[in-house]
């Protein structure tokens, strides 16, 4: 029976994973069972009542994982509620354009399956954890580095996306 809601999310260093777990602490407050866990290690959809799906942003787009779970179960996801959160570094920064491009790396999962809501997090990037590509790509942008997640924020929006998933 489908009376879980899943919070699944990609991720390449962690931060996004930190960020996901926090979603589902603040789901859990409404009582239902919620499970978080990497996209790549979802198995039965069907358990589930609603998804919330997010992605760190590199180079302006999600990583591909979760749009290609996204793509692959796009029909059993239109029938249930579906909230997409994205977390990039840029949004530390704030203003209107920065946040309408960090939202823009979802507009492939909105073409597939229409959010009822979605939220955009400042992450964190340190350099010493990096591949040497990533690193490269960074000195080279010359983007700061640090831990600039707000919890509060992440909390605040789960909070208002389960009222919108477990009607009280
Ligand atoms: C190579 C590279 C490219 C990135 N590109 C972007 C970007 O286009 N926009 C953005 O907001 N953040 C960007 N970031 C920052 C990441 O989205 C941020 O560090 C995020 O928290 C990483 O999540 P993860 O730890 O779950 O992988 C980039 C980071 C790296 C290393």
């Amino acid at each position: 029976m489908a009376d879980r809601i899943l919070v699944a999310y990609a991720t390449r260093y962690g931060s996004t994973a930190e960020v996901a777990e926090a979603i589902g602490d603040e789901l859990r407050k409404s009582g239902v069972e919620v499970d978080v866990r990497p996209v790549d290690e979802v198995r039965d959809l069907s358990l589930y009542r609603a998804a919330v799906i997010g992605s760190p942003i590199y180079m302006g787009k999600w990583l591909p994982e979760p749009q290609v779970f996204i793509e692959k179960n796009q029909q059993y996801l239109r029938t249930i509620p579906v909230a997409y959160f994205a977390v990039g570094l840029t949004v530390a920064e704030g203003g209107g354009e920065i946040l309408r491009k960090a939202e823009a790396s979802m507009d492939p999962v909105r073409m597939l399956v229409n959010p009822v809501d979605v939220g955009v997090f400042p992450g964190k990037l340190v350099s010493g954890n990096l591949s040497f590509t990533d690193r490269t790509i960074i000195k080279l942008i010359r983007a700061k580095t640090g831990d600039f997640r707000d919890w509060e924020s992440v909390c605040s929006w789960a909070g208002a996306v389960r009222s919108k998933i477990v009607p009280a």
